[in-house]
């Protein structure tokens, strides 16, 4: 039994609209002069990149820029950036401008600015020996909550497999959120993105209490906790009251607004309670399905509370009042969960995301092998509430089917 829990909150939180206009007096106040910044072509297309420049001319910075970041970027881009950066510019700081994928280039680029090396010599967790380079996280989606986590994705394209690098070094030192720089978000963008922050509050909150998580010694994911419960909470209430809207009118500043901080929120949660059996099942049916991650996490979501619901009755009744769910409509635990589970389903719809594993194109026959290698995603298996088994998943991912 664990006797104690930490958090690790992350570096300085700006939020608000028109955050943005404060980066020339942030670089500032950090006596930055050189900057590189990581971003991807549709931002550039956007006009995003040339109004984060603009700003940045008024203050005569010194700018590179490297705008090729792919999703989930394989090593090669890694390298490709990283070496770009050396070639041309002595970073006092770097900026991540854009979705999940840039802010993780960034990271590994603010990481092996400061310590040399490959990204391979830093995967899995803790491998990190002192703080990255100072980075500046500038997200464009409401999803990941990359601007304050501890983890970047990469793709091992030799083995064919996304791999993570976690370790506290890597939040950033400012995330920087302004809610107008979402607004052009597209609808599918914003359903898969915004449904994933909804699964890492969940999933964080529903998560086993940090006293019963099989594990030794220091650990990045804990379990559930006082802060991380409550951080998870208020995400839960301000997705389910605003991601509808968020994507049936994107250009609805105040629900865009609620959509950025619950996704900056469940980022906090979750990188310190971790996630459980929805995002374990969703790496394996991320390889086979190439649909976003969020899409996958978002159809699993209802299937994965209804297996866990029976350990977590208290947890699930307060779940449904964070969701809004009248308490009328649920007279016991067996009601609530059936009332949480259609409630999430009904979301999925609305937003027009799938809800069964057979319209992502997975088929009957693989279901046996993406629970095997669920199982043994460790870290995220020992945090959910129930015990995993094979049969139990399979089961599962059935009834998803
Ligand atoms: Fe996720």
């Amino acid at each position: 039994m664990r006797d104690t829990w930490s958090f690790f909150p992350s570096g300085k939180i700006i939020f608000g609209n028109g955050a943005i206009h404060k980066l020339g007096e942030l670089l500032t106040s950090m006596k930055a002069q050189h900057i590189f910044l990581i971003t991807d072509k549709g931002i550039e297309q956007s006009g995003m990149l040339s109004l984060v420049l603009s700003i940045l001319e008024k203050g005569n910075f010194n700018v590179k820029v490297f705008d090729a970041t792919i999703p989930e970027p394989p090593i090669s881009v890694v390298l490709e950036c990283y070496e770009y950066a050396k070639s041309q510019i002595n970073a006092d700081v770097i900026i991540g401008l854009g979705g999940g994928s840039s802010i993780d280039l960034a990271k590994v680029v603010a990481l092996l600015v400061a310590h040399g090396g490959r990204p391979q010599d830093y995967f899995g967790e803790n491998a990190i020996p002192s703080p990255i380079a100072p980075l500046i996280a500038i997200p464009t989606t409401a999803g990941t909550g990359s601007e304050v986590t501890s983890v970047a994705v990469v793709t091992d394209t030799d083995n064919n497999i996304k791999v993570g690098i976690s370790n506290n070094y890597l939040r950033p030192a400012v995330a920087l959120l302004d809610p107008e720089l979402t607004l052009q978000l597209p609808p599918y963008v914003t359903a898969c993105s915004g449904i994933d922050a909804l699964a890492h509050a969940i999933e964080a909150y529903l998560a086993k209490d940090f006293k019963y998580i099989q594990a030794e010694g220091e650990i990045l994911f804990q379990g559930s906790a006082p802060i991380s419960d409550t951080l998870a909470l208020q995400a839960i209430e301000l997705i389910s009251k605003n991601l509808i809207t968020a994507v049936q009118q994107g250009t609805n500043l105040e629900a865009r607004s609620n959509m950025l901080l619950g996704s900056l929120l469940a980022g906090l949660a979750f990188s310190n309670a971790g996630t459980a059996a929805a995002h374990a099942l969703a790496y394996p049916i991320g390889g086979i399905a190439k649909s976003p991650h969020g899409e996958v996490t978002g159809l699993l979501l209802p299937y994965v509370i209804d297996f866990n619901a029976r350990t977590m009755e208290d947890k699930i009744r307060r779940l449904s009042q964070a969701l809004l769910i009248p308490a009328s409509s649920h007279q016991s635990s067996v009601d609530a969960t059936q009332a949480v589970v259609a409630h999430i389903m009904d979301m999925l719809q609305q937003i027009g995301l799938p809800t069964r594993l057979s319209s992502i194109g997975i088929t009957k026959e693989q279901l046996p092998e993406i629970a095997e290698k669920a199982l043994k995603i460790d870290r995220l298996i020992r945090n959910n509430p129930r015990t995993a088994t094979l049969n139990g998943f399979i089961e599962l991912l059935e009834k998803a089917y």
